[in-house]
């Protein structure tokens, strides 16, 4: 139990539509997610993860009356057999999992709305304009372009939008555009990249419209507290979930209320750039209105394309996670994307690559490093762990290399560059391949005297002290197979804990120790017909 003094760094995804099942777009952000907040777990640091799922709305209420049947049973069928399962199948390891259908989500969101309304942030007022369902956003005729039979479309899911015209209820979201306008002045790192930031600036200064924040015409979403005929739009719901989670409104003495001074304000909600706006511009206002405390970061990373456009479920480009964990396994598929694509950019993803990086960096780069020292100890020493002798240069270099490799590594990921973090461990995993091919230690091991046998003992222990700091440094990224190289080499039986505290410090591995050779840790694939 953590205690308010020792708040958790609280990071969050996006709750996921119901719409259908997810695809790598959807797992690309948890992944993300997963490996900060392993990171900072690994560095003892108080955590909490969140995920979960966006439920209300015409968009999963159509889905669901496509599919004859009613919106909550598709809901729980939906989160059952595809959302709860792909978090297995990508290994993330969340604290807390929110639906939005959940009473405890609907009786906050009932709570705050009352609140707001009490405040008079609320009003009545008419709504007319185009809306797209597969956005569930009000959009600007600005927003949308034309095909050639003159419909306006929406450019994202490049369908035609809806014009509404409904008697609603109002937000007054435009007055807070100078507060959040000077409150990112303040602030420039709480819109992450800086593309991301300008676009919200950029926004914000061209002026806010208030926002409805009901509907009317359909009852598939949260009952609007004071007025049954109306239910809450679903974003609005859906971007609570991040404070109802863990609490919010309740009486601070009890366990809602302690979980939320314990993590309220987020420190990260990590998103796409397609809902940049509604994450920088909308909830941010909704804190303000309510007093609350305002997260710290909204980083919005790229899209997964496919044939240059957006990954998206509506258009059916989806690639499902398992296909790819199936191949590769769940830490291959993890390593891949944080490492194959600079977070916040765009990136198409393609088989060859996937596989043209798994056979070189983790086949043939980490694997074979591991095997071969393994099986080296095996030959030459039984299988226990000999003792160091005097470190030459080489040996230093790299004992140098690992405590700079550390703290860069560090740095990047905190910095939310896990593709630089990845590098700095790659180009340290190849320096050791190096110093194993230069130092030859199978030609020393001919030699019978005691020079030799020393200084063959010296490499093995460099080369296994080196396995230990990737296991650590490469554990939040690929955590099956860290673990087991970390038991592999000895580390559990050295009476080490696998953290990234001093994962820099040279001579942990206890010699005598046992190295087991296990099974290959990344076999080689047979590419699938379809490549
Ligand atoms: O927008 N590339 O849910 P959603 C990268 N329910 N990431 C992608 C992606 C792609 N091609 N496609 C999806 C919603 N994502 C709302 C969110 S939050 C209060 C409510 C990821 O099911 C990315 O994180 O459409 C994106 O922002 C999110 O899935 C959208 O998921
Ligand atoms: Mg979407």
């Amino acid at each position: 139990m953590t205690s308010p003094q020792n708040k958790a760094f609280y990071l969050t995804t996006p709750i996921y539509y119901v719409n259908d099942a997810p695809h790598i777009g959807h797992a690309y952000t948890t992944v993300a997610g997963d490996v900060m907040t392993r990171w900072l777990r690994m560095a003892g640091e108080n955590v909490w993860f969140l995920t979960g799922t966006d439920e209300h709305g015409q968009k999963v209420l159509r889905t669901a009356e496509a599919n004859n049947v009613a919106p909550q049973v598709w809901a729980d069928r939906l989160v059952q057999d595809a959302w709860l399962p792909v978090l297995d199948v990508i290994d993330a390891k969340n604290d807390d999992f929110i639906r939005t259908t959940e009473p405890r989500h609907i009786e906050r969101v009932q709570k705050f709305l009352t609140g707001l309304k009490d405040a008079g942030e609320i009003y009545e007022g008419a709504y007319e304009g185009p809306y797209c369902v597969g956005c569930e956003e009000f959009k600007l005729p600005a927003d949308l372009i034309t095909n050639e039979s003159g419909e306006n479309l929406c450019p994202i899911h490049s369908k035609p939008v809806e014009q509404i015209s409904e008697t609603n209820y109002f937000f007054k979201l435009s007055a807070y555009t100078q507060r959040l306008i000077a409150h990112y002045e303040a602030n420039p790192h709480a819109v992450r990249p800086e593309s991301a930031y300008n676009e919200v600036m950029s926004f914000l200064r061209s002026g806010l419209l208030d926002l409805s924040i009901s509907r009317s015409t359909f009852d598939w979403g949260i009952e609007v507290p004071w007025d049954p005929s109306q239910v809450v739009y679903v974003w609005f719901d859906a971007l609570l979930n991040y404070a109802t989670a863990v609490g919010l409104g309740d009486d601070p003495e009890s366990v809602g209320g302690q979980k939320f001074a314990q993590t309220w304000p987020a420190d990260v909600h990590l998103v796409g750039k397609d809902i940049l706006r509604f994450h920088a511009i909308i909830w941010p206002a909704m804190l303000m209105a309510a007093n609350l405390a305002l997260p710290g970061c909204v980083f919005a990373h790229g899209w997964l394309l496919v044939g240059g456009e957006k990954m998206s479920k509506s258009k059916l480009t989806g690639i499902s996670p398992k296909s790819i964990v199936d191949l590769v396994g769940s830490d291959a598929f993890r390593y891949y994307f944080l490492r194959a694509i600079t977070f916040g950019n765009d990136g198409a993803f393609s088989w060859e690559d996937l596989v043209a990086r798994y056979t070189s960096e983790l086949a043939n780069g980490l694997g074979n490093l591991a095997s071969r020292v393994q099986a080296m100890v095996g030959k030459y020493f039984d299988g226990a762990l000999p003792a160091p002798s005097e470190y030459a240069p080489a040996d230093l270099a790299i004992q140098e290399l690992l405590a700079k490799t550390a703290k860069s590594a560090d740095e990047s990921v905190r910095d939310f560059d896990f593709q630089s973090g990845i590098i700095a461990v790659k180009e340290f995993i190849d320096a050791v391949n190096l110093y194993v091919t230069e130092q030859q230690p199978w030609v020393i091991a001919k030699g019978e005297d005691v020079q030799s046998q020393e200084r063959l003992a010296t490499i093995l222990y460099t080369i296994c002290e080196s396995l230990r700091a990737i296991s650590i440094l490469y554990c939040p990224i690929m955590p099956k197979s860290m673990s087991t190289l970390w038991q592999e080499i000895g580390a559990t039986e050295s009476g080490l804990v696998q953290s990234l505290n001093g994962v820099g410090t040279w001579g942990q591995l206890k010699p005598g120790v046992a190295i087991v050779k296990g099974e290959s840790m990344f076999p080689r694939i047979e590419e699938p017909a379809s490549i």
